[in-house]
This record gives structure tokens, C-alpha cells and sequence, in this order.
């Protein structure tokens, strides 16, 4: 097979062989390893630093002797999720994480000729399942770090065929408010899906101006969430999405058989029942985003508001991102660089714990000296 590279090329559509391959964040023990650190902090993957509930590790250990047998499908979950939200069986489905019921969703849906639409710089998940279906990828600008839900609107042609809103936003944190979403669904055509991925849901569902999108409803809309934010358990590959019975039927016809695994399915459901555990997820993050976001603005870096469990800060150019981003690895915090979603001026910090923001937020100290002009010799967006 050596050597055969080149001529291999006419099997790879366009659309995949122009893709990026997702590279993962570094983990905190190869930071450890590479700039002989005694203590790395990860926060570059919105993850809950308290991790899953002790109820969902037991489950979890308790569902090991039934790994000889064929998982059911999620059906146990799916039958929590629907007595929870009072729905029907048919109207809910679970997978391998948010994304991988995503992933379905586009090759359920897409046809060759379809579009899908979205804003600019859009979760990184989304663009790539879509950008690697090969349909017409087509976007609009952010409004002063929200969703122009305006400009989606007037943008939606005969061929869009998907709409994908996330809100809580990745990578902004930022939300549309429930007005704002009510005027956007009156221009919407009902041939048209949204996808409201709601992964960061439950950090913004006391905002009274946030539209729960089960509030809502409508026969085109399917709402994402997950397992991997505020209940800890992004390891373990579950989440979960409401719509229509015919959307979710269809969906089915698509899914693997046997996701989720037996274990991921059995900690979705021990984690559902803790809530004192998203209670107390949900204050340290208040706390959190409180103090890294006033750290931050006391050290003259620019804070979108945010309503999940990460902040996102714009710098003055690529290469000013680059260099802090640099500079807190070095000093053992991981943060997230947006280049890859089409922002690299642009860093996010996920929220820690109390510990783990105190030592971001004193790296930043010492890592933000002397990057103005740093920022200023390179003034590009
Ligand atoms: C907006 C958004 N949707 C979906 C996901 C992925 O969630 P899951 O782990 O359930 O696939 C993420 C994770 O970062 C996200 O930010």
C-alpha cells in the first residue's frame, strides 16, 4: 500500500478532503509531562469540574456485569425522559452524546441539494457533521456576539432544509431571549427544521428571558441536550433530544442499534435523579463565571456575557490569542484558542473549580503583562 497515497485521492469527496481533522485539546497529564509542571487545570472543554454524581458512578458500576449483553437501545432512559417532560416514548430519543443524535440528524435529513443554516463561527461540532455531508454550509454574521436571528431569517432560502441554533451559544455563551426567538419562528417555513442544541440548558433555564424550548413544541423543532455539561459525564458519551414523533421515528431508522452503551445509559438515568448534585454545579459555576469574568475584566481583557459555564474573550488579534494562550500552558492552565471555529483572535476559559479559578485567574496575572503591545504590533482580525 505504500506509495499509493496520491491515487487514492479520487475516493475522497471534496468535501471531506477539505476538512480538518478535530484535534483535540492537549490534556492536563500532557501539559504535565511537556513543560515539567507539578499542577495543569483544564478548562477548555466546558466540562463540570465536579464530575458526575456519585448516584451515576454507581450506577455505572452496577450495569458492569450485564456487559456480555446488547444495550437496549436507550428504551430505560427514554422512558425517564418522557415521564419527566410528560411526553411519549415516540417523542424522545438518546445517543452517544448530543452530537452523535447531531450526527443522525444530518444523515437523516440532508439531501445532496439542501442547505443548512447557521451563524458564523458556529459550535465546531455542528460544522464539521455538516461540512462533511457536503451541503451548502451557509452562515451569517454574529450581532455584537449573538445570533442575528434577523439576518437568519431573511437568509433562508427555498433549499434550506436545516436551521442549527444553539443556546446557550458555543463558542460566545451568549443567549436569544424568548421574544426574539418568538419573532425569529414566524419567518420560519415549516419544511424547515431547527435544531436548538440546549447543551448548556440547564446554566440558563432560570433566566426568565430564556425560551425552554419544551416550552414551545413545534412539529419542526428538535431540541438537543446532554449528559457532558453540568452532569459530568461527557466521558461516558450520552445525550438526549425531544421532537416530533415522525422527526423520531425517522431518526431511529438511522441510529445505531445499540447506542448508548448499557453503562452511559444507566448513568443518564442515576444522574437525572440527583438534583442536589445540578444544584450545586450550578453555584459553583455562578461563582465561577463571577469571578474569572471580573478577574478578566480588571486585567483590561474584553468578556462576552455569558449565561453557560465558560467565558469567551476577544483579543485584538491572532496572534495576541496565540500568546496567551502560550503563556497560561506554560503556567499550567489549559484554556480553549477559537481558531479552529473561526475565531482566532478570540480564547474561551471554561469555569473551575474555586481552586482551579484562583490559579487561572493568577496565571492570567502573570501572563497578561506585557501582551498589549504585544496585541497592538499585530492588529488583525
Ligand atoms: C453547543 C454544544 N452542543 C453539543 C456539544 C456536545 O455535547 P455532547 O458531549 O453531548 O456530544 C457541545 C460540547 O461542547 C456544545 O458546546
Amino acid at each position: 500500500m505504500l506509495g499509493l497515497g496520491p491515487f487514492l485521492m479520487p475516493l475522497v469527496p471534496p468535501y471531506i478532503e477539505s476538512l480538518r481533522p478535530y484535534v483535540a485539546g492537549r490534556n492536563a497529564d500532557q501539559v504535565r509531562r511537556e513543560y515539567g509542571l507539578d499542577r495543569v487545570v483544564k478548562l477548555a472543554s466546558n466540562e463540570n469540574p465536579l464530575g458526575p454524581s456519585p448516584r451515576a458512578v454507581e450506577a455505572m458500576r452496577g450495569a458492569l456485569g450485564d456487559l456480555h449483553l446488547y444495550p437496549t437501545g436507550g428504551l430505560e432512559l427514554r422512558k425517564v425522559l418522557a415521564k419527566q417532560y410528560d411526553l411519549k416514548l415516540e417523542n424522545v430519543i438518546v445517543g452517544s452524546g448530543s452530537e452523535g443524535i447531531m450526527s443522525n440528524i444530518i444523515r437523516t435529513f440532508l439531501c445532496d441539494e439542501d442547505e443548512v443554516l447557521t451563524t458564523e463561527s458556529a459550535f465546531i461540532g455542528f460544522q464539521v457533521l455538516a461540512k462533511g455531508r457536503g451541503v451548502r454550509y451557509c452562515t451569517v454574521p454574529y450581532r455584537d456576539w449573538h445570533y442575528d436571528l434577523p439576518a437568519l431569517a431573511a437568509a433562508i432560502t427555498e433549499r434550506t432544509k436545516i436551521i442549527y441554533l444553539a443556546n446557550p451559544n458555543n463558542p460566545t455563551g451568549t443567549i436569544f431571549t424568548r421574544q426574539e426567538f418568538d419573532e425569529f419562528y414566524r419567518h420560519v417555513p415549516e419544511r424547515v427544521l431547527i435544531i436548538l442544541d440546549e447543551a448548556y440548558f440547564e446554566y440558563a433555564k432560570d433566566n426568565p428571558r430564556y425560551p425552554d424550548s419544551m416550552h414551545y413544541r413545534y412539529d419542526n423543532v428538535i431540541t438537543l441536550r446532554t449528559f457532558s455539561k453540568i452532569y459530568g459525564l461527557a466521558g461516558i458519551r450520552i445525550g438526549y433530544g425531544f421532537a416530533h414523533e415522525e422527526l423520531i421515528a425517522n431518526l431511529l431508522k438511522v441510529k445505531l442499534p445499540f447506542e448508548p452503551s448499557t453503562v452511559a445509559e444507566a448513568a443518564g438515568i442515576a444522574a437525572l435523579a440527583d438534583r442536589e448534585c445540578v444544584h450545586r454545579a450550578l453555584e459553583l459555576n455562578a461563582r465561577g463565571l463571577r469571578r474569572l469574568g471580573g478577574a478578566l475584566r480588571e486585567l483590561g481583557f474584553e468578556v462576552v456575557p455569558s449565561e453557560a459555564n465558560f467565558v469567551m474573550t476577544p483579543l485584538d488579534s491572532r496572534e495576541a490569542a496565540n500568546e496567551l494562550t502560550v503563556r497560561l500552558l506554560r503556567r499550567g492552565v489549559i484554556i480553549r484558542p477559537l481558531a479552529a471555529f473561526g475565531l482566532p483572535h478570540c480564547v474561551r476559559i471554561s469555569t473551575g473549580t474555586d481552586e482551579e479559578n484562583e490559579f487561572c485567574i493568577e496565571a492570567l496575572r502573570a501572563a497578561s503583562l506585557g501582551l498589549e503591545p504585544l496585541a497592538l504590533v499585530h492588529n488583525e482580525r
